[in-house]
């Protein structure tokens, strides 16, 4: 069985659909960054007991980060899930776990990367957001593209529905992915993601109608 482990920073429904989604692996850890990340209790109410590190309590972003990366390395993953984990991580972590590292962010990449991307999405006029399950590499948000799923944008739309919407398709994209990587079936190579059995296009995209 291979085995996972999913870094949180706060809320975790992310990490909870993981959880919940009967991947063909084993949860070996989730760890947050925030001893006060709602995500810890959920993982606890599912039998996993959450592993908090603070980064408040390391003078550098190096030594959270080598201390995180040995912590992860105990549990000896086979992929790692960032799900909702809001801290930047060094190149040297990243290298560490290249290839094993996934990350889903609230946007159509490479449109919007970083923080506030339902309201960059609104200010932008785009007809079209969603969210993107990449590879992690060194470049913030810049990792190879694996899977993508859209929503349409609505007239009315203020951040927080837009930003429901986009978290109802990262509660379905994050376990297909995960899925797919504990299946043997995704891997990263030359810098892009392959997928097994697919000849065209790595991931799925799919527009809800709008209303
Ligand atoms: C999600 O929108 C995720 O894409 C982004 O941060 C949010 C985390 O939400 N990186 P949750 O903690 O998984 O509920």
């Amino acid at each position: 069985m291979k085995r996972y482990v999913i870094l949180i920073s706060g809320r975790g429904s992310n990490m909870e659909s993981l959880l919940d989604a009967g991947l063909p692996g084993t949860c070996a850890a989730v760890i947050s960054n925030r001893p006060d990340a709602a995500g810890l209790a959920a993982a606890a109410g599912r039998g996993i007991a959450g592993i908090a590190i603070d980064h408040r309590g390391f003078a550098s972003r190096e030594e959270f980060d080598a201390v995180l990366a040995d912590e992860i390395e105990r549990h000896a993953p086979d992929l790692v899930l960032l799900a909702g984990f809001m801290r930047i991580l060094t190149d040297g972590f990243v290298r560490r776990f290249e290839g094993r590292l996934l990350n889903i962010h609230p946007s159509l990449l490479p449109a919007f990367p970083g923080v506030r991307t339902h309201a960059q999405a609104l200010a932008a006029g785009v007809r079209l957001h969603g969210c993107s399950v990449h590879f992690v590499t060194p470049a913030l948000d810049g990792g190879p593209i694996i899977a993508q799923a859209a929503v349409p944008v609505l007239a009315d739309d203020d951040a927080d529905s837009l930003a429901r919407r986009v978290l109802a398709e990262e509660h379905v994209l994050y376990p297909r992915v995960a899925r797919w990587f504990l299946e043997g079936r995704l891997q990263l190579a030359d810098g892009r993601a392959r997928l097994a059995g697919e000849t065209a296009a790595c991931g799925s995209l799919h527009a809800p109608q709008a209303d």
